[in-house]
């Protein structure tokens, strides 16, 4: 199979970047920003007029500044709905089977139990309305060979992330204050990445066609950044204090929204994938950062 990975620079495509060896008979294409970039329709044409055929398109790539998203909304909108709008064109004009990768941010997070697929989206700030068009572009476009995997607190050993903005802080400071009422699930990189892998080598996703549904991938359990970040210590034997605080004691430009833990029993049985808990995963993550 020939695949294309977009956002090789980010948390996601350096994780998927890990295990590609692992499949040699098959041909990878990862790229960034400098061989297609996003904002630009131009750009977008020009590299699938350019390129060979691919049987699939993996997009990592987004626009993630949940905060700088509520200044720069046409750009948000631009790589994270209308690009998306025209790969899935693409992919559909090249008969290519799509995953594209979406968030919890498209809940307004008021659910008092886990989000399900088919549960009401209802983003309350720019980045999470810019995802939510992009998941309807692909949606709308591709009745059937396309899988928008919602996931949701990425984390991992590449880029910034709250893991390892915490362990900075960790070593810098006696204690912190930390966000304590915004629940959700972690999810480390290398899990999402390996779940894409096998995914996309399941029967499930090799038949001649399949139609276009969301699923949901997070590590198992649930936390809060408070807890999460007193894990983060715990594991990595830093003394620094949390301190747990409410979302109104630390503004933010973008609201978040409170409750995200999303259901993944709809992708483990469709993909029969075993996902590891949260507290497991991060250790691993911290063991690969020392
Ligand atoms: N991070 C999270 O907590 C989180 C939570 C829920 C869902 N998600 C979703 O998960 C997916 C992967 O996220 P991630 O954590 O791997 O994100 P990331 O580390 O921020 O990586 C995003 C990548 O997109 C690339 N990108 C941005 N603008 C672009 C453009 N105009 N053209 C081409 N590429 C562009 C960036 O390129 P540069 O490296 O050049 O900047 C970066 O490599 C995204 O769809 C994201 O929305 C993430």
């Amino acid at each position: 199979m020939k695949i294309l990975v977009t956002g090789k620079n980010g948390q996601l495509g350096r994780s998927i970047k890990k295990f590609i060896s692992n499949y040699d008979h098959h041909e990878f294409t990862l790229v960034g920003r400098e061989e297609l970039d996003l904002s630009s329709s131009e750009s977008i044409s020009k590299h699938f007029d350019t390129h060979p055929h691919f049987d699939v398109i993996i997009n990592c790539a987004a626009y993630t500044a949940v905060d700088s998203a509520e200044d720069e909304i046409d750009l948000a909108d631009e790589i994270n709905h209308l690009a998306v709008k025209k790969l899935a064109e693409f992919a559909n004009s090249q008969n290519a089977k799509l995953i594209h990768i979406s968030t919890d941010y498209v809940f307004d997070g008021k659910n008092e139990f886990l989000y399900m697929e088919s549960d009401n989206p209802n983003p309350i700030n720019v980045y999470g309305k810019t995802k939510l068009l992009g998941e309807k572009g692909v949606l709308e476009t591709m009745f059937n060979n396309a899988m928008v995997i919602r996931t949701s607190w990425v984390y991992s050993e590449f880029g910034n992330n709250f893991v390892k903005t915490m362990l900075k802080l960790g070593y810098e400071k006696n204690e912190i204050n930390v966000v304590s009422d915004q629940v959700g699930s972690p999810t480390y990189a290398s899990d999402l990445a390996k779940a894409i892998l096998h995914i996309i080598f399941n029967d499930n996703f090799n038949k001649k066609s399949f139609p276009t549904e969301i699923f949901h991938f997070t590590n198992i359990g649930e936390t809060n950044w408070s807890d999460f970040a007193k894990e983060i210590f715990k594991l990595s034997n830093l003394k620094c204090k949390v301190n747990p605080i409410s979302t109104d004691q630390y503004p933010t430009p973008a609201i978040r929204p409170k409750n995200t833990t999303l259901s993944k029993d709809k992708i483990t049985n469709h993909f029969k994938l075993q996902i590891p808990s949260w507290k497991k995963s991060l250790e691993e993550c911290l063991n690969e950062i020392m």
